[in-house]
């Protein structure tokens, strides 16, 4: 386990002398993945790319050895509706990586030479705010793969607050799916103070993504019960084998799934927590499911275009409604914590792609092939 804590002090920067930024040059060229306006046309993986920049007094420089793709990153290439803010124009697409410290600049004290690190998505909330500071939405639309370079490429610079010591348990691979959908996964479950999921609690995740497979984990980990809903037999199985204690097909009972869901629990109560992921295509039926002060967690919008569900339906179903972002710099290293404690292996889909057929995993989480993360192996 590491114990080194990552502060980023930027009011104590040090000075960096002509010398220590030239020893501190990043070794380049590079593979790496850029451009991403409408992904199919634009996106171009090349080699030998010669990018030459300093690093300054908070910036490591990072070999990435896998990454993992989000929703965000289709929404990004604009597949459907492009995200608010900013898309830097080349930018280097992808929030979540892992890879190893190649070298430090003189300010940085948390991290050295051969450390296993993750990435964090967000490290503008970090350098204003602290580490325990949740992402705004200006803050995700200023982050890596967006406004700043991200993790498809073979090596990066990034700023120390982009930056949490990685699970030691882990393999790349699997290291590589924590920065978006598992930190919003961590944050749904243990994220609201006194609420947290723990022992007993009956806990609902929809679908087989990124975010819901890892809040199954997550939650079983903690001792909860799981119910799951998915779409086929075959993932209900996987959900099951996974540690679900039911699976639900959504598809074959869409308007009353929430009650069939209900109905599993002790006398009919509720769900102590819904990670909804569906939006308007699963809020209703996430508060047809919740118990009396539970907590539905409004963590994405999956399920489509549907007829939006009024704020008020919470008062009616006299629960909590919470919508996130993400989490803070801490929750990650908490549940890269936790991760390791409970020996927690992320699942990554079976189908693992190259830097180099970036493309084709675009596709296929757009085509929605996937089960949990779809990852990318950076070979070196
Ligand atoms: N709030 C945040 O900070 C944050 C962070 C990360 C992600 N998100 C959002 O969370 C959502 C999930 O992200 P992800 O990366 O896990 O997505 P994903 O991997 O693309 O999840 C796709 C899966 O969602 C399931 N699904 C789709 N419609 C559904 C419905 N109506 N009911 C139940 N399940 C449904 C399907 O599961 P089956 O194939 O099993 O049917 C599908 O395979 C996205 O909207 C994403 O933008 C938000």
């Amino acid at each position: 386990m590491n114990e080194t804590v990552e502060t980023t002090p930027s009011h104590m920067e040090p000075e960096v002398t002509e010398k220590s930024r030239l020893r501190r040059r990043a070794r380049l060229p590079m593979k790496a993945t850029k451009c991403q306006k409408g992904f199919e046309e634009s996106l171009k993986y090349e080699e030998n790319v010669e990018e030459s920049q300093e690093l300054g007094a908070h910036d490591v420089l990072v070999e990435l050895h896998a990454a993992s793709l989000n929703y965000r990153e289709l929404a990004i290439a604009n597949v459907e509706n492009g995200p608010a803010g900013t898309i830097v124009p080349d930018v280097v697409p992808g929030s979540d990586g892992a890879g190893v410290v190649k070298s430090v600049g003189s300010g940085v004290t948390a991290f050295k030479e051969g450390d296993r690190v993750i990435t964090h998505l967000a490290p503008g909330v970090v350098e204003s705010d602290g580490d325990e500071a949740p992402p705004a939405y200006a803050n995700i639309a200023a982050g890596l793969g967006q406004a700043i370079d991200g993790t498809l490429r073979s090596e990066g610079i990034f700023t120390e607050a982009a930056l949490v010591h990685a699970p030691e348990s882990l393999g790349w691979l699997q290291a590589a799916t924590l920065t978006c959908s598992g930190l919003t996964a961590w944050n749904s479950l243990f994220g609201l103070k006194g609420r947290a999921v723990g022992p007993g609690d009956w806990v609902l995740v929809q679908g087989t993504g990124g975010v819901s497979i890892a809040a199954l984990q997550f939650a079983v980990a903690a001792g909860a019960v799981v119910v799951a809903t998915t779409s086929t037999e075959e993932k209900a199985a996987r959900l099951l084998a996974l540690g679900a204690k039911h699976t639900i097909n959504y598809q074959s009972n869409p308007d009353n799934w929430g009650q069939e869901a209900r109905d599993l629990t002790p006398g009919g109560k509720g769900f102590d927590m819904v990670v909804d992921i569906g939006g308007n295509a699963t809020l209703s039926q996430s508060l047809l499911a919740v118990r009396i002060n539970g907590v539905v967690v409004a963590a994405g919008l999956s399920g489509g275009a549907a007829e939006p569900v009024p704020l008020l339906a919470a008062l009616a179903h006299a629960c909590i409604v919470r919508g996130l972002l993400l989490g803070s710099r801490s929750q990650l290293r908490d549940m890269v914590r936790f991760i390791d404690e409970k020996g927690i292996v992320p699942v990554v889909d079976d189908m693992v792609f190259e830097l180099s057929q970036t493309k084709e995993a675009y596709k296929w989480l757009l085509e929605r092939k996937h089960f949990s993360k779809v990852a990318i192996r950076i070979d070196h």
